[in-house]
């Protein structure tokens, strides 16, 4: 379990996003309060967002695709967050009027992308690649629960290396320590 404690820093959702070159300025110095660091029994509390995105509304109720928001998990090793352009695509035209909405595109307009607080993670020393996933069929909720019906997303329970390995042994994949070990 000592590998569960071994947090990385204050990873921020937004660092995802300069993998696709969209943001250089990532906030590294805000740390997340202890408090949503996920527990040894794996069940992290909720995501913390300067506005509270709501996968029932866009998943759920308007059946958005994981993928057009998460556009890289067929593609990359990070599944990727939508910029504020994606978000701004619709939103300058729906929900103008909300609180929320307008937070939204003042960051924008701004030029500067709201923070994530990120749910999901292993240690550094795990390769871990979405696209092979993703590729094989093996379907988001496997691995993050049902997701579309999540106010906010939380992790069920720990990617331990068992349940990596229970579902390698079902799937035929591989259980070479140096396929998942760096
Ligand atoms: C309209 C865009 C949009 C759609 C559609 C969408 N998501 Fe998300 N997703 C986000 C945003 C923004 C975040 C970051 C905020 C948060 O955690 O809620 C996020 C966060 C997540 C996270 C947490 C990542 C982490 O570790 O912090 C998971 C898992 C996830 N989404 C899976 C899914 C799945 C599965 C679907 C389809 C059922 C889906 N999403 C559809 C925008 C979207
Ligand atoms: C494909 C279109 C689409 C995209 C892309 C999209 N949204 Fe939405 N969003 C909606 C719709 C539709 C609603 C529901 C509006 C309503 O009920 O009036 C909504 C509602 C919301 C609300 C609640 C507004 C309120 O107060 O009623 C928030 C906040 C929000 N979206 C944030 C985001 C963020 C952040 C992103 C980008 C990560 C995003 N949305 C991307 C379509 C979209
Ligand atoms: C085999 C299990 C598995 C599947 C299938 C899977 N994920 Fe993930 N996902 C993970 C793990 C593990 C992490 C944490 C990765 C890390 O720390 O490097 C993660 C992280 C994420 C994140 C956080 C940020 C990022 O860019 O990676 C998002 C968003 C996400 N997944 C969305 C999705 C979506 C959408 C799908 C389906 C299209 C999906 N995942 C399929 C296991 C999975
Ligand atoms: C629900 C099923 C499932 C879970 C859970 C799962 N995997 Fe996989 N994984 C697969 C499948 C299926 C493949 C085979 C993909 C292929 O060969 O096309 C695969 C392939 C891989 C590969 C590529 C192996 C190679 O041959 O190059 C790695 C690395 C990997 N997984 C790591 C992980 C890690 C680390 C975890 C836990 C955090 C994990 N997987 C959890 C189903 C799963
Ligand atoms: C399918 C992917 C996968 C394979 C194959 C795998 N591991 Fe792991 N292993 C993991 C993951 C994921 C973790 C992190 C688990 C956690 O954080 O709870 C881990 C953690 C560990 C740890 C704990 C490290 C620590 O610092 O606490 C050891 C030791 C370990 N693995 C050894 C092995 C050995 C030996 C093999 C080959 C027999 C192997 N693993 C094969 C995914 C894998």
């Amino acid at each position: 379990m000592r590998a569960r404690r071994r947090r990385r820093p204050a990873l921020l959702l937004g660092a995802t996003a300069l993998f696709v070159g969209l943001i250089a300025t990532i906030a590294s110095s805000q740390t997340p309060s202890p408090s949503t660091a996920p527990s040894a029994s794996g069940s992290a509390p909720a995501a913390v967002g300067e506005v509270a995105f709501d996968h029932t509304i866009h998943a759920g109720k308007y059946g958005i695709a994981c993928l057009d928001c998460h556009a890289y998990a067929d593609k990359a090793a990070s599944a990727g967050i939508p910029s504020g352009r994606k978000c701004m695509g619709c939103h300058k035209f729906v929900a103008k009027e909300s609180p929320a909405i307008q937070k939204l595109a003042a960051r924008f307009a701004e030029g500067e992308s709201l923070k994530w607080q990120r749910v999901f993670y292993l240690p550094d020393y795990i390769y871990f690649s979405h696209r092979m996933h993703v590729r094989a069929d093996v379907a988001c909720s496997e691995c993050h629960g049902d997701v579309a019906s999540m106010k906010t997303v939380t992790q069920d329970r720990p990617f331990t290396m068992g349940r990596c390995l229970s579902c390698h042994e079902q799937r035929n994949a591989t259980r070479d320590c140096v396929g998942c070990h760096k």
